[in-house]
């Protein structure tokens, strides 16, 4: 495991872009995970500066994203489809049949589930996953006491959760219940990840992170026995 402590919030999103650079110049057809939340948006900001400045090119690459709400359609405002739209994906030169969401509105959730593995798979695995955290230690939506051999599967999100993230929603709209994502293992079988983490609520699951203490009580646990994962971390926001 890799710690990098940073002082500011643009340091720890510079140096995460680099990573990601490095990863699409050296194979421009790169499967990436990619994760949404407050955290990442300086990490795209940065993506899409060098997209205009012509250092990257999303062209042929393949993204995975972590999860998406059971419920909310591809264009509801508060999907995860038109956060990583609005975000990343509408300013740079990715083609479309590339970008890859669960699917929050399919008839057999089930099936969705299972076919999203097999997506992953068939395009050849994730080289770079992008994570976040939650205060709780989750990851994507896998709450304490997910399984750490989980795959994608639909979850009951937790109270603090859906407060945490009522913020995204318009006013009066219905916060969804459930949301389908990724497992800690479809999440492990990336080749590479890379965890941000930024503000002092986030030091306290920084700090149980540190103790590779594995449990299921604490999702992120499972990440110190990944052999190549890098946490970007620091500070106060
Ligand atoms: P945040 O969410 O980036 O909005 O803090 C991270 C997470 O809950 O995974």
């Amino acid at each position: 495991m890799k710690w990098i402590e940073v002082t500011t919030y643009e340091e720890m999103s510079r140096i995460a872009a680099e990573l990601f650079s490095k990863q699409m110049k050296a194979n421009p057809k790169s499967v990436l995970g990619l994760a949404t939340g407050g955290t990442p948006v300086g990490l795209y900001e940065v993506l899409v500066e060098e997209v205009k400045a012509g250092d990257i090119s999303f062209k042929d690459i393949t993204t995975f994203n972590l999860d998406e709400y059971v419920g909310l359609a591809k264009n509801s405002p508060a999907s995860y489809w038109t956060y990583m739209h609005e975000t990343l994906f509408n300013h740079v030169d990715i083609n479309e049949d590339n970008v890859h969401l669960p699917n929050g509105v399919a008839t057999d959730l089930e099936a969705e589930c299972e076919n999203y593995d097999k997506r992953i798979a068939a395009a050849g695995g994730i080289d770079l996953q992008l994570l976040g955290i939650g205060v709780n230690g989750h990851i994507g939506f896998n709450e304490p006491g997910t399984s750490f051999d989980s795959l994608t599967h639909v979850v009951e999100l937790t109270e603090s959760t859906r407060t945490e993230n009522a913020i995204y929603f318009e006013e009066g709209a219905e916060m969804p219940t459930h949301a389908v994502t990724m497992g800690i293992q479809s999440i492990m079988n990336a080749k590479e990840i890379v965890l941000l983490a930024f503000g002092e609520r986030k030091l306290e699951a920084m700090e149980q992170l540190k103790t590779g203490k594995l449990s299921e009580d604490f999702p992120a646990s499972q990440l110190t026995t990944h052999d190549n994962i890098t946490i970007i971390y620091g500070g106060t926001k």
